[in-house]
């Protein structure tokens, strides 16, 4: 699906593209139907660089899950360990807290609702992370 989604957008740019130029070749003098037409393509090049992205992480992602989750079983840790966890996890919350904000700031700066939302995914998806590393560190910490 993710590949039939870049074919689609890929397809979709070049044929706006297309279009703009048959309007200009033909003289046809239709200002306002182009700028919709170059608003639509430009949000068609937005959805194919993100979809091409977007398989691009599922693949990485799909490749790196069973390793690190494998590794995070075998966890078994010493009190000593425990303790470097902990600050391990802390400094990621920083990190987390620090994202979840620029990703508000970002979907604020953003001209295009598409990426403006997108921003505001991350940031939500940033928020559960702190929710996630909070509660293992309360676990830690015990
Ligand atoms: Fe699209
Ligand atoms: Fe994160």
């Amino acid at each position: 699906m993710i590949r039939k989604s870049i074919e689609i957008e890929e397809n979709a740019v070049n044929s706006y593209l297309h279009a703009i130029r048959i309007l200009r070749l033909q003289g046809v003098e239709m200002v306002d139907l182009e700028k919709v037409i170059k608003k639509v393509a430009i949000e068609t090049l937005i959805h194919r660089e993100l979809v091409k992205a977007l398989l691009r992480a599922y693949e990485e992602s799909l490749k790196k899950e069973s390793e690190v989750m494998k590794e995070i079983e075998e966890l078994k840790p010493s009190a000593r360990e425990k303790m470097i966890i902990v600050k391990l996890l802390k400094d990621h919350l920083a990190i987390e807290s620090e994202m979840i904000s620029i990703y508000r700031k970002l979907a604020q700066e953003l001209q295009y609702p598409v990426l403006r939302e997108l921003a505001e995914s991350l940031a939500r998806n940033e928020e559960e992370h702190h929710r996630v590393l909070t509660s293992l560190i309360e676990k830690y910490e015990k």
